[in-house]
């Protein structure tokens, strides 16, 4: 796609989007038989369903006009793409920094728009202090860390990701492994207590990735829910990330259903589409959320394709430019479409009070986290790097591409002074310099636009590591 020069690259795009629209022609006599009105915004359409259509907002764009102007008129719920995680809100231990997340809740309060909050915990983009944490005093922060900022928030927020990605790929079901993990297995339900006693108001979801189909990681994130169904843990939706690399899985909406099905709200969190057959998917994932009536709304990640962590990759509903592209077609065409216009009220557990914690101030240095870069044949690789004084941990992710990949190669320079100490889910040759690192057994073989993880621990500095992937 990017090779088609730019001239030609726009009358196609200019013919799908006349094809869709004679196609919405065709279909008028319907809609108004229905005697529905076709709302002409994807936030609009999505109300007339009883839904909300979301974006993932960066504060730093904000003085975009082009930016605001699609945020303003498409859609009616944002989540900060990063400025609410715990390295952005807690920089310092006890040293709170609201500033490019509050520009956001102002934003949405002036212009109709509710809030998800997005991460109070997650293994990644944990500051610096945190990551060198562990055992009772990692505890104490975390849930301080909950405490204060959900009470921040209090009022403000429709729902709180309170745990993000706690999931381990692969077929086990169990936790990933980090240092909240290893805190004890019960972290992540005195994360939603600790939540819910700071901001009764907020519903409180789990959120993860490859968690879109039935599956043994989307199981073992069931079963959690259920376990706190039963025993009283205040959980109340479930978010499904949705970073996909083509049509949904097959059993989609039954995965969606079976959680709604539990009790709790489901909702799209973080929707992004590569690939050929982009409008059919986004069409796909729409239509599988209005079957759900427990399925709340969809938000995708990002405005435009140049606003895309997935660099390259074109996954959202707008061009560079700002324009709708075919997917958008498909998808407000799918949000007009039939489909339920019940929004199940609120399924939600009592508040559990808990006690906030505080832990005593300790001054670490910051901590920086870089998306990065590009791929060979058939994956991409990323990297995001949690640093502090003297060292660092990066966790690389594996993406295949559009079809599904049998193994794979990550090559990386480390910089001058790096030095490699520790290393999960993958081999490696070397430990400092040109480091190569191959999958082993249990996550080589990768589904199209899936993604698994690895990660090692280093000396020194890994500011600049550009990771590239080759597949086979
Ligand atoms: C991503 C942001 O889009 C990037 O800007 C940042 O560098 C890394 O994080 N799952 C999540 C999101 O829950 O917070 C991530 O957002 C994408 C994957």
């Amino acid at each position: 796609m990017s090779r088609i020069p730019r001239g030609r690259h726009s009358r196609v795009r200019l013919a799908v989007t006349l094809a869709a629209v004679s196609a919405v022609a065709a279909g008028a006599a319907i809609a108004l038989a229905s005697g529905a009105d076709a709302g002409t915004t994807l936030g609009a359409s999505a109300a007339e369903k009883g839904r909300y259509f979301g974006t993932a907002v960066a504060a730093g764009k904000l003085s975009n006009s082009q930016y605001t102007g699609i945020l303003d008129r498409e859609f009616n719920m944002i989540t900060p793409e990063n400025e609410m995680k715990w390295d952005a809100t807690e920089p310092s231990q006890g040293q709170f920094r609201y500033t490019s997340a509050d520009q956001i809740v102002s934003h949405a309060q002036s212009h109709g728009q509710r809030m998800r909050g997005h991460a109070l915990l997650w293994y990644q983009q944990e500051p610096g202090w945190a990551q060198n944490m562990s055992g009772t005093a990692l505890r104490n922060a975390m849930m301080n860390h909950v405490s204060t900022v959900a009470g921040h928030y209090k009022g403000k927020i429709y729902a709180w990701d309170v745990v993000n990605e706690a999931f381990a790929d692969g077929g086990g079901g169990g936790r990933r492994d980090s240092n909240l993990q290893r805190t004890g297995n019960d972290w992540i339900e005195v994360a939603f207590r600790t939540a819910r006693a700071a901001d009764p108001g907020a519903k409180l979801c789990y959120n993860d990735y490859n968690t879109d189909g039935v599956n043994a990681k989307s199981t073992g994130v069931y079963n959690m829910v259920k376990d706190f169904k039963a025993r009283g843990v205040p959980i109340d939706c479930v978010g499904f990330q949705s970073h996909l690399g083509g049509l949904p899985p097959s059993d989609y909406q039954a995965n969606l259903q079976r959680f709604a099905d539990l009790g709790v709200e489901v909702q799209i969190t973080e929707l992004d589409i590569s690939g050929s057959n982009q409008a059919t998917a986004y069409a796909n994932v729409v239509k599988a959320c209005l079957a759900v009536s427990r399925c709340a709304g969809i938000t995708v990640w990002g405005i435009r394709d140049s606003d895309s962590w997935r660099t390259g990759e074109n996954p959202l509903l707008f061009d560079g430019n700002g324009n709708k592209k075919a997917a958008y077609t498909s998808a407000l065409n799918a949000l007009n479409g039939p489909g339920s216009t019940v929004s199940t009220p609120p399924v939600s557990t009592p508040p559990v009070s808990t006690p906030p914690v505080s832990s005593p101030p300790v001054s670490t240095p910051p901590v920086s986290t870089s998306p990065s870069s590009p791929g060979g044949n058939g994956c991409t690789a990323t990297v995001s790097l949690n640093q502090w004084q003297g060292g660092f941990v990066a966790t690389l992710r594996v993406t295949a591409g559009t079809g599904a990949i049998n193994g794979w190669t990550v090559n990386l320079t480390l910089p001058s002074g790096a030095a490699i100490t520790g290393i999960w889910n993958a081999n490696r040759s070397g430990d400092t310099g040109a480091v190569r690192f191959t999958n082993v057994a249990y996550n080589g073989q990768i589904g199209a636009g899936q993604y698994t993880e690895f990660g090692f621990q280093a000396t020194g500095t890994g500011s600049g590591i550009t990771p590239g992937c080759s597949a086979g």
